[in-house]
Order: structure tokens, then C-alpha cells, then sequence
């Protein structure tokens, strides 16, 4: 059998990140610029038909075990769920996830579970109307909580909630952004922000690292480590308790430690970007374009031995070191998060 998406460090990616749109309604201030990004014209976009063909050479090909939608946001996508259908009927027992900010979700959950969507991931930082407005510069904390409660209802898996924070913003929310989690049964993850947003406003001092989280969170529970296996997933998770009831476990919480506990050494990741090129990591300054080749007569096999070659050059980490940006000469890279996919 031909080889999977190996690199010169060891690792083999069976994680396949696959972004649908550079386009979002929200502007999170850690990701895009108040006024937006030039969004890709149509024709840049992969469309349907190439989406489904590079699945299925990832997965038939190249050892692809898991896909991931994201964005921008996957749902501004007119024909998401038709490419959903067509992805799962070529692969019945794939796992097919999507990261999303849950905006319109309330009415499409149910057809994305038909669909074949396995589970979903939810961007929301905040509990409040007017901090959710100030860190995504809309209005739309109810929709979005409606967009999350649909999604359980349709039975959407086990719901994951992302949240980064942000230092005198959100930061004093996180135990009760615990407790909203935990007792609705979703598993919250705390992410520490990237140097990725658009307007590189990123600093160290800014940035929540995940000690400082942990710390956050243990001033009303108690946590300790998840036993489970990690399993190359970036998030660590902590088993939380309530300090008056220490023998029940109330649920499980994440840290996204990017920055200060680095997960690179275990990374599985292949990203594919909304116009078709790989990025082997979220840093990369490489990228390399597959759109070309499937607009052209090229047939499965060159398409897969380019996207082998793209990963095989995978950097080692990204450099940030402990200190961040400015570390082991890191650069933050041109895209923001949103142009790449989270
Ligand atoms: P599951 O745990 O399988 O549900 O997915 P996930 O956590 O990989 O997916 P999600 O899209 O929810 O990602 C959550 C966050 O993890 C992203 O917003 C990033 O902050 C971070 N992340 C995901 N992949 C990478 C990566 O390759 N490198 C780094 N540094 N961070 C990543
Ligand atoms: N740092 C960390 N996480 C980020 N996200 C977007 N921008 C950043 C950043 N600069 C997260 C969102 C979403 C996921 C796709 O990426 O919160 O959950
Ligand atoms: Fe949109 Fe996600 Fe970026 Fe927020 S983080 S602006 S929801 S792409």
C-alpha cells in the first residue's frame, strides 16, 4: 500500500483539516479585522466536486482517519450539506467534525445530522451579551446559544466548547463558563491565544497562558488530570469536582496550551485552506497549492504524491518557545486564523 502523509520527524498526519470558506460573520478581535478580510472570489474556492474528490484520496490514499470542517465559518456555505451527504456516502464510518460559531445553527442541526455530521465543536467565549459583542464585535450571543442547544438536541455527539481568553475581557468568566458547561453535559476547552489574529495585536503579556487558566478554574473547582489518553488531540483535559462534593466528577474541561505547553511532537494534522493548498501546520509559511492539480488532468495518484510531498517538509514545532512571539526566530505567519481554518 502506498505511504500516508509522513514527515522528516516521525509523525504521520491522519487528521485532515479541511477549511470551506475564508468568509465569517463574526470578527472575533483575536482572529479578523473589524472590517473583514478580502474574501476569495467564488472561483477560488474549492468547490463540492474537488472537496469530495480530495477526501476521498486523503482517506482511500493517504491514511486520512478523521476530517475536521472548519472555516472561516463552515455554515455561510450554501451547499455544506450536500457536501457533507456526498463525503459520507463515499465514506460510511468516517468521523466527520465540524468547528463552527454555531450562528444559524438552530435550524440546520437536525439536517447536518441527517446529513452525516458526526459532532461539533462551538466557538463561544463569553456569557455575556455585552462581552460576547465586544469580543466579536456582534450582537448574536442568543443565536448562538440557541445554535448550541440544537445541536445537543439533534444529537450531535458530544458538544465542545472553545473558548480563548482574553486578559481583563473574559478572563474572570472562566469558572462560570464551567459551570454553564458542565451542567449542560458539553466539554469546554480553554484556549490560549495564538498570534494569529489579523491585525497582530497579539502580545505575551495579553495572552492567559493555560497555568494561569488552571488557577482560574481551581478557585471554585477542584481539577485533576483526565486518565484517559490524549491521543494527539491539543487539548489536556482535567477531570473537574466541586470542592464541597470531591468524590463526583462534574465533567471534563480542556486547555489549549498552543503557546506555553506546546503539542507539536504529537501533531496528526494535514489542513487543506478554502482555496485548496496544505498547510502541514497552523504556522507553516510553506504552502502548497492542490488546486491547480485538480483543475488540471492530473489523476489521484499526483494529486496524493504533491500532498505527500507538502507534509513531508512538516516543521518540527512552531517556534514560538515559551516566550512567544519573537522566540527561536518565529514569525507570525500572513494568514490569519479565519484564512486558515482554526
Ligand atoms: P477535537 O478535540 O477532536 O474535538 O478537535 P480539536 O480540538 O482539534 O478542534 P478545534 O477545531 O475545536 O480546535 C480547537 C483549537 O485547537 C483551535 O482553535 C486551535 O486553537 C487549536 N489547534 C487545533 N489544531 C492545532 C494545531 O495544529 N496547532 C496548534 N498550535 N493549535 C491547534
Ligand atoms: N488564538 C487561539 N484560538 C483562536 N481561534 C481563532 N483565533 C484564535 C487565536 N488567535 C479559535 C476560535 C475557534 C477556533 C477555530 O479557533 O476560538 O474556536
Ligand atoms: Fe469567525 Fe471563528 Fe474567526 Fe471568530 S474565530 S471571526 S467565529 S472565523
Amino acid at each position: 500500500p502506498a505511504a500516508g502523509l509522513m514527515d522528516t520527524h516521525g509523525r504521520q498526519a491522519t487528521d485532515m483539516r479541511l477549511s470551506l470558506t475564508d468568509k465569517c460573520n463574526l470578527r472575533c478581535t483575536y482572529c479578523m479585522p473589524a472590517e473583514g478580510l478580502n474574501w476569495l472570489q467564488k472561483d477560488q474556492v474549492l468547490s463540492r466536486v474537488e472537496i469530495v474528490r480530495l477526501v476521498r484520496i486523503g482517506v482511500d490514499r493517504l491514511g486520512i482517519r478523521e476530517l475536521r470542517l472548519t472555516g472561516g465559518e463552515p455554515l455561510v456555505r450554501a451547499d455544506l450539506l450536500d457536501i457533507i451527504r456526498e463525503i459520507r456516502a463515499n465514506h460510511p464510518d468516517l468521523p466527520i467534525s465540524m468547528t463552527t460559531n454555531a450562528l444559524g445553527l438552530d435550524r440546520r442541526a437536525v439536517q447536518l445530522k441527517e446529513a452525516g455530521l458526526t459532532r461539533i465543536n462551538v466557538s463561544m467565549d463569553s456569557l455575556h451579551a455585552e462581552t460576547f459583542a465586544q469580543l466579536t464585535r456582534r450582537p448574536f450571543l442568543d443565536r448562538v446559544l440557541k445554535g448550541i442547544e440544537a445541536a445537543a438536541d439533534a444529537g450531535l455527539g458530544l458538544v465542545k466548547i472553545n473558548a480563548v481568553l482574553m486578559r481583563g475581557i473574559n478572563d474572570h468568566e472562566a469558572p462560570d463558563l464551567v459551570e454553564w458547561a458542565v451542567s449542560r453535559g458539553f466539554e469546554l476547552r480553554f484556549i490560549e491565544q495564538m498570534p494569529l489574529d489579523a491585525d497582530h495585536g497579539w502580545t505575551k503579556e495579553g495572552m492567559v497562558t493555560a497555568a494561569e487558566m488552571r488557577e482560574l478554574v481551581e478557585t471554585r473547582f477542584v481539577l485533576t488530570p483526565d486518565p484517559r489518553n490524549r491521543d494527539g488531540a491539543p487539548a489536556e483535559r482535567w477531570e473537574v469536582r466541586s470542592k464541597d462534593a470531591p468524590d463526583v466528577v462534574l465533567g471534563t474541561v480542556g486547555i489549549i496550551a498552543s503557546v506555553t505547553e506546546p503539542f507539536c511532537a504529537d501533531c496528526r494534522r494535514t489542513r487543506v485552506t478554502a482555496e485548496g493548498k496544505i498547510m502541514s501546520c497552523l504556522f507553516s509559511r510553506e504552502e502548497t497549492d492542490l488546486r491547480d492539480l485538480l483543475r488540471s488532468d492530473a489523476d489521484d495518484d499526483a494529486v496524493a504524491q504533491r500532498w505527500r510531498d507538502a507534509m513531508w517538509l512538516k516543521p518540527k514545532a512552531h517556534g514560538m518557545g515559551h516566550t512567544g512571539l519573537g522566540a527561536d526566530g518565529f514569525v507570525q505567519p500572513d494568514r490569519s486564523m479565519s484564512a486558515i481554518g482554526g
